[in-house]
Parts: C-alpha cells; sequence; structure tokens
C-alpha cells in the first residue's frame, strides 16, 4: 500500500506527549511490513540542527490561506527508499519556542497555523509523485485534511484522490475557533452546518475531520465504545454513534526499539527477567540522583506525566498527601498546570526525604523514572490509550491505573485474571480509591514471591508494534 500520514508531531523529531511515540512507530512498523510511507510534520525549531542529514526537497508551496498567499519550503529525509519524511518549512508559523502553546495559552494563529499545514498534506497527497492510495491524519491539527481532499475530488479534477483515514488520539482537544477563522480554509461556506465543521456556532477541526474522514480510528478499543457515550463524548457522542460503522479502536503498540532495558542509551545498569540485579542498581542511581535516601528496600513510586486535569493529578496529589506517613518514596517528571506544578512542588517542600519533583520535559529521565521505579501511578480520569502504563509493564514497574480507556485494556487486576495479573486497577475517580491502590501497591511490596509473579507478568507481556501495525493494515484494507 501507499500510505501518507500526517501529524503536527513526530517522534524522534518533535514530541509534547504519546501523538508523537504513535505517529512516528505507526510510520516506521508500516514501512518495515513492506509499505510504502510519507510522513508530513511541521518543520519546528531546532529539527534541522538536531538531525543533519535532512534534506531540502524540490518543492516549493503557495497556498492561499484566506486573502493571502502563504510561501513554504520542504526538507526530506528518507530512509530505505520506502519511509519518507517531509517536513513543512514555514518559518513564521512553526520555528516557536513550543508546539501549540506558551504559558498555557494557545498560539492565538493557531487555527491558521494548522489550516495551512492541512493545506499542505493534501497538496502533498495530490502531487507526490508516487501517489498514496491512502491519507492518515491524527488529531484535530490534520482534522480538515478528509475535507479539503473530499471538496478537490468532487470540484476539482482530482477523481482518483486517495481515501482518508483519522486517527482520535484524544477527543478532549477539538480545535474549535470562532466561526470567522473558517476563511482560512477557502472552502465555500456549504460545510459549515452541524453536520459538516460547525459545532455550537463555532468552526470544529476535529468534527470537521469526523464527519468527512473515509475511516475513523482510535486507540484503544474501549475508548472507542466510550467515545459514543455522553460521559466521555465530549458533545461529539452523538456524531461518533452516527459514522460508528467506520470506526475502530485499535491498541498502540510500543516500540520495542527504543523502550526496553536492555541496551538502553539512557541506562546505565541494564537489566532483564533473568538477571533483574540492574533494576535494583538503577532505582538507587535515581534516588541518588533525585537527592532522596539511597535505599533499595522503600518501595518507589514514580509518575512522568503532562500535568493537566485528564491524567488525575488532583487525586494523585491527595492520595500522596494521605499515604506519604507509609514507608515510601515517589518521583514525578511532569509539565503542564501551573496549579498542579505547584501543588507537586509543595509535596516535595514537605516532604523532602520522601518525595522529589522534576518539572520539565525530559526524555532519559523518563525512561530512568520507568526503570527505577516499582509502581507507576496513573489514576487518569480518561485515557485514549496511554502509553506510560505499557512502558512500565516492559520494565517491570507495577502500573496502578484507573479502570478506563487504554489503561483498562492494557493492565490485568488480580480481579481480572489472578494468574496473569500484572497492575492494580481501580474504579472510582477519588482519593480514597487510589489511596487503597497505593496501600494495596504496598502489600504486594511485602509479598516478594506474588510480586516476583506481577513482574514476571508484566515484563513478559507483548504489545509490539508488529500487531499494531497489522490492525491497521486489516483496517485501512476494508475500505480501500
Ligand atoms: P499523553 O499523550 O496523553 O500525554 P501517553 O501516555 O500516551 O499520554 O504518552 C505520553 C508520552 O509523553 C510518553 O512517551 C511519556 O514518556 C512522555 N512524557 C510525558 N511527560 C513527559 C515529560 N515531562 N518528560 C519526558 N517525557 C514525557
Ligand atoms: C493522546 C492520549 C493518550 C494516547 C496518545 C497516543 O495523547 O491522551 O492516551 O496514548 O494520544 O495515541
Amino acid at each position: 500500500m501507499r500510505i501518507l500520514l500526517a501529524s503536527s508531531e513526530v517522534h524522534p523529531y518533535s514530541k509534547s506527549g504519546g501523538l508523537a511515540d504513535m505517529v512516528g512507530a505507526l510510520a516506521k512498523y508500516l514501512a518495515r511490513a513492506g509499505h510504502h510511507v510519507g510522513v508530513v510534520t511541521p518543520l519546528y525549531r531546532d529539527i534541522r540542527e538536531r538531525f543533519p542529514g535532512i534534506k531540502p526537497l524540490d518543492w516549493d508551496l503557495h497556498l492561499p490561506l484566506g486573502n493571502n498567499f502563504i510561501q513554504a519550503k520542504v526538507w526530506t529525509r528518507e530512509f530505505e527508499d520506502r519511509l519518507h519524511f517531509y517536513f513543512i518549512d514555514q518559518p513564521e508559523f512553526f520555528q516557536r519556542a513550543h508546539l501549540y502553546e506558551e504559558k498555557g495559552v494557545g498560539y492565538p494563529d493557531n487555527a491558521e497555523r494548522f489550516i495551512f499545514f492541512s493545506k499542505c498534506v493534501a497538496n502533498f497527497a495530490r502531487y507526490l509523485p508516487w501517489k498514496p492510495e491512502l491519507v492518515h491524519v491524527h488529531d484535530w491539527q490534520t482534522g480538515f485534511v478528509p475535507l479539503l481532499i473530499l471538496h478537490q475530488r468532487l470540484h476539482d479534477g482530482w477523481s482518483d484522490a486517495p481515501r482518508s483515514c483519522l486517527t482520535i488520539h484524544n477527543l478532549a482537544y477539538q480545535g474549535v475557533f470562532p466561526k470567522a477563522h473558517y476563511s482560512a480554509t477557502n472552502l465555500p461556506p456549504s460545510y459549515l452546518h452541524p453536520e459538516g465543521s460547525e459545532f455550537f456556532g463555532y468552526m470544529s477541526c476535529l468534527k470537521t475531520g469526523i464527519n468527512y474522514a473515509d475511516m475513523l480510528t482510535t486507540v484503544s478499543p474501549r475508548y472507542a465504545r466510550e467515545i459514543t457515550t455522553e460521559e466521555f463524548g465530549c458533545a461529539l457522542d452523538g456524531v461518533l454513534r452516527r459514522r460508528q460503522s467506520n470506526l475502530a479502536g485499535i491498541l498502540n503498540g510500543v516500540d520495542y526499539d527504543e523502550w526496553k532495558t536492555e541496551g538502553n542509551p539512557y541506562l546505565k545498569h541494564p537489566y532483564s527477567l533473568a538477571g533483574f540485579n540492574g533494576k535494583l542498581a538503577n532505582k538507587m542511581d535515581l534516588q541518588k540522583e533525585l537527592d532522596l535516601p539511597v535505599n533499595p528496600d522503600l518501595p518507589l513510586f514514580g509518575t512522568v506525566s503532562r500535568l493537566a486535569d485528564q491524567k488525575g493529578m488532583d487525586i494523585e496529589l491527595g492520595a500522596l498527601e494521605e499515604m506519604l506517613s507509609a514507608e515510601m518514596q515517589f518521583v514525578l517528571l511532569g509539565s503542564g498546570s501551573a496549579e498542579f506544578e505547584k501543588g507537586f512542588r509543595k509535596l516535595a517542600l514537605r516532604h523532602p526525604k520522601k518525595v522529589a519533583v522534576k518539572i520539565g520535559f525530559d526524555q532519559g529521565l523518563s525512561h530512568r523514572i520507568e526503570a527505577a521505579c516499582d509502581f507507576f501511578l496513573m489514576p487518569s480520569k480518561f485515557e485514549p490509550c496511554g502509553l506510560n502504563q505499557m512502558y512500565s509493564l516492559r520494565y517491570g514497574t507495577i502500573p496502578i491505573v484507573r479502570r478506563t480507556g487504554g489503561l483498562d485494556d492494557s493492565v490485568t487486576d488480580i480481579s481480572d485474571d489472578s494468574e496473569h495479573a500484572d497492575g492494580i486497577k481501580f474504579n472510582e475517580i477519588s482519593v480514597r480509591a487510589l489511596a487503597k491502590g497505593i496501600r494495596k501497591a504496598l502489600v504486594l511490596f511485602e509479598n516478594k514471591p506474588v510480586l516476583a509473579h506481577y513482574i514476571r507478568n508484566a515484563m513478559q507481556k507483548d504489545f509490539s508494534w508488529e500487531r499494531t501495525a497489522r490492525e491497521y493494515e486489516k483496517f485501512y484494507h476494508k475500505f480501500l
């Protein structure tokens, strides 16, 4: 198959969260399975410096955006003929300190930035010499691509236009803007109605994608069911129910080339099930690095996360407050809402011997935390898939998760299946329920044979991308 992917972030070039990991891995594993794959993504600040192998492509973009014309250059990176990256170089839009926002406030021209990006994607889809037969876009930033393609198929002589697929990574981020921004699309107003791009008097990029893409996916089977309900549907559940027959929930994979406990450049001490001592050495190193008392016998809990309401950080703060009288330690790496950053900093100040908090984004430290901890906390209110709990499992770090979305699909609690248990799940969004989960972990930590059983199950669980890529292939074939 010839597949063009498009995303506003792709690992290893740019990343704010799991979207980047997912698209980077999907591209790599589809190409490995023999498909011809292209990925269109913005050229953000520093990418060229960090990846000197990127080369200019003889392709100049000159596209309308409302009343203006915007120029962009394109850079490319190629792997073995079958995997191409196309970076859209539009400095005013993309050479900025962050991807989407600064100090918690979205850039005021985000609609124009990503409508322009979506037009670049449609332009590539139409004119690439290898003629993609499928364009697979991700999240609201590329939500207009399916409509731009459809419109050109119907009204602009593109009769062999490719099919389109939209993956929803998080229904809570919809790219909703005042209707005035619709003019940037240069599409006729006839699409701006409630069955099209309109959302309660506004323009919605994600809803546009949901209405006009040929195929829809989301990133776990349970989340695919949840988003068709009022509770999780973020006011799009009706639209999603209408399109349910074209919607699949496909669990993300883990790129085990990167998330591994042996041969991992971020981990000083390799380890495996057969040689587990390295994990303890990593734990002691991390305790030292983060100025905590070095003691391998203390249960170490960790979190690596965007500090957003979605992630249940309020109940995590409450539950830690309640539980920190116990003999335990906790480390956090995260950034996001000022309120949660402050909350965790204060917690560390009050419990300097038990809590270490790093505010920021640090790839290496995220691996070291996953490897060092005994337990990983992920009390999300909703979680489309979640990758950290799957990374934890591979690292022999028992996840404590709320029973929702992809967390429920990827972690096995003793009440689900005692033979295969590899984590601790709780139901209620409450401090009490998470504190109970932490208490269960403390009991498990003291029961070494049972803990070893959990760790064995966890480390042997397989979320390899080969399986995920095969599921995407099967789904694409249904519509091509
Ligand atoms: P989401 O995409 O909703 O943020 P996921 O669990 O799917 O959640 O993916 C989060 C990804 O971002 C993981 O790869 C995780 O390691 C990474 N990540 C999150 N916060 C940080 C951080 N502060 N530093 C480094 N990596 C982070
Ligand atoms: C989103 C979701 C997360 C998912 C990731 C990758 O950021 O919040 O649950 O794992 O996308 O699909």
